[in-house]
């Protein structure tokens, strides 16, 4: 039988200026039992709830897309893919991302976390729900609670100064990787440095300490990015440095970059048995997965096709339209001038496009004419 320890908080015991700790409480004696992996990748709808205190605090949905990336890019060496669902609890089209006003945006997460999570919550079984505040009490950066977490609701909270990837997130938490970090902690994992130096041979690595075998112990954590690599532990048979590129330490965000064969094997094996329907293919095709981008995306046509040309064209959802009698050669180019589709017809659909600027190239009969338009999610 699969059984997880309860992830339970304990506030201030650890000497961690941005961290809320984690401890598990080990109620049983009954070990994590690796099983073997399904080889494909697991896919993850998740939904960022803004939380702030007025408009000027939520974040772009590019920033959105920029942590999105983050976590696709660190959680490949996992197989687990993340996306952003298309539609919301009740079917309805979404981006994925929803914006609330609330002066618990300013999170003491010691006191109120029920309270922000009862703020807005999609249902976990299908979703994994991402809460972005402006800030946290004690200087937490992020927090997170395992799915099936039998104390509170399985998810991240986030400070937004740490969201997005290089891309106005704050130095040294500007990778994208607390959530990468706190994702790991929703998918069971534990830091490297869980009860210091213990699991300290290979008959005991695999229940105690994070129960991983493959990160070597480590007495504590380690922060900004120390040389030569800390060797904090004197495991047996072999002596090895601490994992401190592991992104389940608190090192900065440039420093960490790995999960383990075994960490990943973990949270594989965890997300199949705790979280079924979520990374079901119902759950998928409900999430409109292969829809993306959704119908809350619009194509915004952005210049009258100039000129004597007789082709008008329209926009209809993520679909542009070519008003002509017979089929035209349409072309599309991305913002650098490459081509990125070429089709023969009177329409073409943009909904697989990442958001961004387009130029359209459409010939009729040896005539040509050129377009703009932008594509972007979010209105
Ligand atoms: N506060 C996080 C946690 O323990 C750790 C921060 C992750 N470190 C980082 N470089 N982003 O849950
Ligand atoms: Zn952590
Ligand atoms: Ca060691």
């Amino acid at each position: 039988m699969f059984f997880l320890g309860v992830v339970s908080l304990l506030f201030g015991q650890r000497a961690c200026p941005v961290d809320k700790a984690f401890l598990r409480v080990k109620q049983s004696a009954v070990a994590f039992q690796p099983r073997q992996s399904q080889t494909d990748t697991l896919w993850v709808p998740v939904v960022f709830h803004l939380i702030a205190q007025d408009s000027s605090g939520w974040l772009s949905d590019l920033r959105i897309a920029s942590q999105m990336r983050a976590l696709n890019r660190d959680f490949a060496q996992a197989k687990i893919q993340f996306y952003l669902p298309r539609y919301g609890p009740q079917g309805e089209p979404t981006c994925g991302v929803t914006r609330t006003l609330s002066p618990y945006a300013n999170h003491d997460w010691t006191s109120e976390e029920n309270t922000l999570k009862n703020l807005i919550q999609w249902p976990p079984d299908s979703f994994v729900n991402i809460w972005v505040v402006n800030r946290m009490v004690l200087n937490t950066i992020g927090y997170a609670r395992a799915l099936r977490d039998t104390e509170g609701v399985a998810g991240v909270v986030l400070v937004a100064s740490v969201v997005g990837d290089r891309d106005g997130a704050q130095v040294p938490y500007d990778w994208g990787r607390t959530a990468v970090h706190e994702m790991g902690h929703v998918f069971s994992l534990y830091h490297p440095f869980e009860g210091g130096c213990v699991g300290m041979t290979p008959q005991t690595c695999a229940t105690e300490g994070d129960e991983i075998c493959d990160t070597p112990p480590q007495a504590r954590p380690h922060y900004g990015c120390p040389s030569p690599v800390p060797n904090t532990c004197s495991e047996t048979p072999t002596d090895r440095p601490d994992p401190l590129d592991n992104l389940m330490g608190y090192v900065d965000d440039s420093c960490m970059e790995v999960f383990t064969p075994q960490q990943a094997a973990r949270m594989r094996d965890f997300l199949i048995q705790a979280g079924p329907a979520l990374i079901s293919e119902e759950n998928h095709v409900r999430r409109g997965r292969t829809l993306a981008p959704a119908e809350a995306c619009a194509a915004v046509a952005a210049l009258p096709s100039v000129s004597q040309l007789p082709l008008h064209w329209s926009v209809e959802g993520s679909v542009l339209r070519i008003h002509s009698p017979d089929p035209c050669t349409i072309s599309l180019y991305d913002a650098l001038g490459r081509q990125i589709l070429r089709t023969e017809g009177v329409e073409v659909s943009v909904a697989h496009l990442p958001e961004g600027a387009y130029v359209g190239r459409i010939e009729r009969q040896g005539i040509v004419q050129f377009f703009r338009f932008w594509w972007a999610c979010g209105w």
